[in-house]
């Protein structure tokens, strides 16, 4: 039988800021779903990429004094890394540099021209150039921009306008008719209200006051602006109206378009209208999240909390990031991030629920029956509701997804942990194990938790990757075998017989938050939020821009970089991407903690010269202690650490 489709899209972001931890909540949320729905059998298209056009971008290169291409290639670099940092299973990645998609852009923009959709006339207005949008005087608040409050600036100039207003009936009718179109209900109201019964205004979509765009092919002094070129990426993507559109044809129209709320009326109002426009069938449906606020206001004004999500990762391991981002505030409403917060949720949720749920279980199994359930096993009190209340969880939290309510979905599955906690204080496993006779009964004991962390391992797949193998491992469950399989978890008794648990290192060890606030509030005082143990890389330099990208010989001099010898190196316990070395630097002996532990084991690293940053202000990564950094080279493929062309004695000055 042929697989159904689903096809899900984020926003394509802005190359210009360094990304912090609210950028990445929208793709964390589509990956989610995605990672869900292949698990359920979908054959998934997930699409995100890159905005790379328009004057800011411009602007912001020639500050740099470098080309916007260069400009926007080293960003998109950083872009990409972080999502491979944070396992998003994207299958394309667009950028609106790419070739393909201006030559569509270029198809689309004569299309609607010749067929009148498009025509030529003059705009007058004030633009906001951080927002890339054009206000009427009577919008402007103070004389500033109404969005963002800044300096707008006067223009009159030749452009070229999408007839928006045509398509305001046929967008209202649609809208009502599907309710399903835009969600959460409250931003459909708004689009209705606020702005199509109000009455539409044709669009500005080219300008000629800047070329860092896709030329308008019969009138090159335009270059189409913003909307026709970043919306049609989720078409373009898809080979439409190139010679190969067949994933076109299978994916359009895409399932959803998860957006900001700061861009549904983009989304609902204007990407639909083009594509009536075009002929071309509408999204299905349009989700509009809520943002992720500092306390006091917007999280790029970063005071007293790490919002860098590198740091995050390292520091915390991915996998609590992401549960972090998907359960602590409910889809579609704004919440608050601290870092406060999410130590408690690592604490509570993770370390104490989940955490000591596998680590007493299989501790439990190896303790009383050397690793291996026995197979007779002897029914008893709490089994009932304790089945009940997993077998009822994979329905919930299918009915929950489909829906993109990953808080409540989350909090379901946390519900039947803490169920599973309170079953091994009713049943008291070390008072069974006292008598031989209770054998049978302690051996069902132990198969049921076995069994809910099984179905728990499963459920959590969408939210968590580096989670669900680990508890396999420690479980013995053979990984892709039958029994981790999404199916299997609705049925119980999936826990295969004869495996053999084996104890493992705790999943989510504890943090101690007033000490780990300390140092999170050093790092955000310090405005240090740059990676400094040779993770992926951020994006965005903003000093570099002031010196045009160069520094001095002066600036290089406050390097202090050193020979080192690696002395001893280990894995540091809980993360499966840091390195503990003891290096010599000299007459001293340093630790440094080094995000290489996927490209070197550390047997391979003793006696190797390494260059050492030696200057480097003390850090703290997972609990312990860098006293510096070693350098490394790194790109989409891999990570090598730098070294010495022959021998040189350990503590001599690298310049
Ligand atoms: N380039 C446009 C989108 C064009 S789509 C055809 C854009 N880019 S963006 O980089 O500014 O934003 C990308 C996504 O990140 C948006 O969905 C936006 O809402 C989201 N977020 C950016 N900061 C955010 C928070 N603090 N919290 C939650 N999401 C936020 O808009």
């Amino acid at each position: 039988m042929e697989r159904k489709t689903f096809y899900i899209t984020t926003p394509i972001y802005y190359p210009s800021d360094r990304l912090h931890i609210g950028h990445s909540y929208t793709t964390v949320a589509a990956d989610a779903i995605a990672r869900y729905k292949r698990l359920r059998g979908y054959d998934v298209m997930f699409l995100t990429g890159t905005d790379e056009h328009g004057q800011k971008i411009q602007r912001k290169a020639e500050e740099k004094g470098v080309s916007p291409k260069q400009y926007v290639d080293e960003i998109v670099a950083g872009i990409k890394e972080l999502w491979k940092l944070m396992k998003i299973t994207n299958d394309r990645f667009i950028r609106t540099t790419d070739r393909e998609h201006e030559i569509t852009v270029q198809k689309i923009f004569k299309k609607l021209y010749d067929q009148g959709d498009i025509y030529k006339s003059e705009y007058e207005g004030w633009y906001c150039t951080p927002c890339e949008s054009f206000w009427t005087q009577t919008q402007l608040k103070d004389g500033k921009c109404p969005d963002c409050g800044r300096e707008v600036e006067l223009t009159k100039e030749e452009s070229y306008f999408f007839r928006l207003s045509k398509y305001q009936d046929r967008l209202i009718k649609h809208i009502e008719e599907n309710p399903e179109f835009i969600q959460p209900v409250s931003r459909r109201n708004e689009m209705l209200n606020n702005f199509l019964r109000p009455g539409l205004e044709d669009l500005c979509v080219s300008r000629t006051t800047f070329d860092w765009g896709i030329p308008v092919t019969f009138d090159d002094k335009h270059v189409v602006y913003v909307w026709i070129d970043a919306l049609s990426n989720y078409i373009t993507a898809l080979g439409y109206l190139s010679d190969d559109d067949s994933a076109y044809r299978r994916y359009w129209p895409a399932d959803v378009h998860l957006v900001g709320k700061e861009i549904v009326r983009f989304h609902t109002i204007i990407w639909p209208a083009m594509l009536m426009a075009l002929g071309e069938p509408l999204p299905k449906q349009v989700f509009g999240h809520g943002w992720l606020l500092l306390e006091g206001g917007k999280m790029s004004k970063s005071k007293g909390n790490v919002v860098d999500p590198v740091i995050l990762i390292n520091k915390y391991g991915l996998d609590p990031i992401r549960y972090f981002l998907l359960r602590e505030v409910p889809f579609g409403s704004d919440g608050v991030f601290s870092n406060e917060a999410l130590i408690q949720r690592i604490n509570s949720d993770l370390a104490n629920d989940l955490g000591n749920l596998l680590n007493r279980t299989v501790a439990m199994i190896d303790k009383y029956f050397g690793g291996t359930i026995p197979e007779h096993r002897q029914e008893g009190d709490f089994d009932g509701d304790l089945r009940d209340t997993f077998a009822k969880l994979p329905a919930t939290v299918e009915e929950l997804m489909d829906r993109f309510q990953f808080s409540t979905a989350l909090a379901e599955i946390w519900k039947a942990i803490s169920r599973a906690n309170k079953y091994i204080d009713e049943t008291m496993p070390w008072v069974l194990a006292k008598s031989e006779e209770n054998r049978p009964r302690l051996a069902a004991v132990m198969y049921n938790l076995a069994e809910s962390l099984r179905i728990v391992s499963i459920l959590i797949q969408p939210f968590m990757p580096e989670t669900p193998p680990k508890m396999w491992e420690q479980l013995g469950i053979v990984p892709d075998s039958g029994a981790v399989s999404w199916d299997s978890a609705r049925k119980w008794g999936g826990y295969p017989a004869g495996a053999a648990v084996r104890k493992g290192e705790a999943l989510f060890p504890r943090i101690d938050i007033k000490k780990e606030l300390e140092e999170l509030e050093a790092i955000s005082a310090k405005g240090k939020e740059s990676p400094a143990d040779g993770g992926a890389a951020g994006t965005g330099d903003q000093k570099a821009g002031e010196t045009g990208g160069l520094i001095t010989i002066e600036d290089f001099a406050k390097l202090d970089l050193r020979v080192a010898k690696v002395l001893e190196a280990e894995k540091i316990e809980g993360s499966d991407k840091l390195l503990k070395l003891r290096l010599e630097v000299g007459s001293e002996t340093r630790q440094v903690v080094s995000g290489i532990a996927k490209y070197y084991s550390p047997e391979s690293l003793i006696g190797k010269s390494v260059i050492l940053v030696a200057n480097l202000k003390p850090a703290k990564l997972r609990g312990v202690e860098s006293q510096g950094m070693i350098l490394a080279a790194s790109n989409d493929t891999g990570l090598v650490i730098a070294t010495l062309d022959g021998e040189i004695s350990s503590g001599s000055r690298v310049t």
